[in-house]
């Protein structure tokens, strides 16, 4: 099968496409024929290095799929059957013809969805979902989600949203409309704005780490959660009466069929700002790793 791996940390150059040997499923595992993976910014984190795992190399790309079920484990999804789901992490491996994962971490892929919106979901969409319930958002709470229109972001402030979460988003200027779209109640300009001079949040989700996360303490209000996900808690710049999370997403086959219902309904729009075939794997990371994603980018199998 073909498979983007690579054979050691660096630039997007070092993606190769290549023959590989078909994986085998372990107890519990289906394997899945992928016909799109996800591209989230953990990939490019991968192999330059910053995320391992204790595998040799070449190394498996990749945490998001979405696919036909080509065999099946007692309980799980029928032989045939179009699923969505996350690879555990810390082992890619989704940027391939086929691929193995628990069959915990898959749901039906939503009927709305074509096979590169339904891999543009998992990984985002999970961590969005666990982020807000980590934070226990509920109707009323005024809630602050940076980067409103990123991957992350976009199923962030739709998901408050549905939760009755009263909800601000930052973004760049090109993206208020956007946001505007997708039912944000105050979209921010996040170069001009002065969040700090307005009523603090309850909850703030910190997608963008560094002076982001630094500035996101002074948001929250007293009581409040400050939720964050690029990067730990930076102990140095904790506020008193403050509770706060670094969210580290898992696959959940389960929140997925509950979000693909959503999705379904019309309640959570899905963005794929572009799908690429497999073999521009290095171009996806590329344009990842520079931050301006709309929505999620997708490889097409
Ligand atoms: N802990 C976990 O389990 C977990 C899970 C998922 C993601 N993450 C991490 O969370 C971060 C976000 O992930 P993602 O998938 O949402 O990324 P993404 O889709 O690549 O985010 C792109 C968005 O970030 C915005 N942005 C870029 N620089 C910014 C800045 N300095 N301030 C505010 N917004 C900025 C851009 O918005 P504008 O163009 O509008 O400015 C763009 O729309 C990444 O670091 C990722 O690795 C962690």
């Amino acid at each position: 099968m073909r498979a983007v791996v690579f054979s050691r940390y660096g630039d997007e150059n070092v993606l190769e496409l290549m023959e590989r040997p078909e994986p085998t499923p372990a107890d519990g595992e289906l394997l899945v024929e992928v016909k799109a993976a996800g591209v989230n910014p953990v990939d490019w984190k991968h192999r330059e290095g910053a995320v391992r795992n204790d595998r040799p190399f070449p190394l498996g790309m990749g945490w998001d799929v979405a696919g036909v079920v080509r065999s099946t484990v007692p309980g799980g999804p029928a032989v045939g059957e179009a699923v969505y789901g996350m690879l555990p992490l810390p082992y890619g491996g989704a940027y391939q013809d086929l691929c193995v994962l628990p069959a915990s971490a898959v749901a039906p892929k939503p009927v709305s969805l074509s096979y590169a919106e339904a891999a543009a979901v998992p990984l985002a969409a999970l961590t969005a979902w666990q982020a807000l319930g980590t934070a226990e958002v509920t109707a009323g709470l005024r809630v602050l989600v940076h980067a409103g229109a990123g991957g992350v972001g976009h199923f962030a402030v739709q998901l408050a949203r549905h939760l009755g979460a009263h909800v601000t988003a930052t973004a760049s200027a090109h993206n208020l409309e956007f946001l505007r779209r997708l039912g944000v109640d105050e979209p921010v300009d996040r170069t001009t704005a002065d969040l700090a001079a307005g009523e603090p949040f309850d909850v703030v989700l910190d997608t963008v780490g560094g002076l982001v996360q630094q500035a996101s303490w002074r948001l929250v209000r007293t009581g409040g959660t400050l939720v964050t996900l690029p990067e730990s808690v930076n102990e140095a710049h904790r506020l008193p009466g403050i509770t706060a999370h670094r969210v580290i997403v898992t696959p959940d086959g389960e929140a997925l069929r509950r979000i693909g219902e959503l999705i379904d309904s019309g309640a959570v729009h899905v963005e794929v700002q572009t799908v690429l075939p497999l073999q521009k794997a290095a171009e996806a990371h590329r344009i990842s790793r520079e931050g301006r994603v709309r929505g999620k980018l997708v490889l097409g199998l």
